[in-house]
């Protein structure tokens, strides 16, 4: 089936706003490492897109979604630096895809239309980071992210433990003109 990306608005992400919410909790119970711990109220992943949608709407990130049919399957973000001496890098953040449409190529389509996006604002470096051992860390090695370097005991888990993270960087080639 053919996946459908689409750069959210505002006012999109306020009509997606279950799917959003649903997608969040889905892939917090599923374990991945993307800021919340499991099981994720939807009050506060409701509470968490909200903040994503005044960001969206004052032009300081930007939100793809991935569907396939009509439903959401995959998201990324994309933090752009705001300081006077940062406006050519952006972060990528909150690449998730659901647990049942993964391992096909969602989020490689996702990681290589958020950097056309990052060409169009002028952004040339791009960073991350994955905790240590993820696949998303194969996903980003594959996808020409270099490796910086890990921070030991950077997040939790559900269990309490800490974990590492790997900071991840990839430069990108000017939008021409
Ligand atoms: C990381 C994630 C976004 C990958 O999404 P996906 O749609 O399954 O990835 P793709 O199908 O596009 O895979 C692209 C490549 O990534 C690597 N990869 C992805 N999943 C993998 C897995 N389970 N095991 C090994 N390699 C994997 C492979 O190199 C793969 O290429 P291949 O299928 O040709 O071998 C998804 O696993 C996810 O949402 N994880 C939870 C959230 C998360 O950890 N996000 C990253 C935050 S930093």
């Amino acid at each position: 089936m053919t996946v459908h990306l689409v750069r959210c608005s505002a006012r999109r992400l306020a009509e997606q706003k279950r799917a959003l919410v649903q997608l969040l909790v889905d892939v917090v119970a599923d374990g991945a490492s993307v800021g919340f711990l499991p099981p994720l109220p939807e009050e506060d992943a409701a509470a968490y897109w909200a903040d994503v949608e005044a960001e969206l709407a004052h032009g300081h990130r930007e939100l793809l979604l991935a569907e396939r049919d009509g439903l959401l399957v995959g998201t990324v973000q994309l933090e752009l630096a705001r300081k006077p001496n940062a406006r050519h890098r952006a972060e990528v953040t909150k690449l998730m895809v659901h647990p049942e449409a993964r391992r096909q190529g969602v989020g490689r389509l996702l990681l290589q239309e958020v950097e056309q996006l990052a060409k169009g604002h002028g952004r040339t470096l791009l960073y991350l980071d994955a905790r240590e051992g993820d696949v998303a860390e194969q996903l980003y090695a594959r996808h020409g992210y270099r490796r910086v370097g890990r921070i030991p005991d950077y997040v939790r888990d559900e269990h309490g433990k800490l974990e590492a993270t790997v900071v991840y960087y990839r430069v990108l080639e000017a939008a021409p003109g």
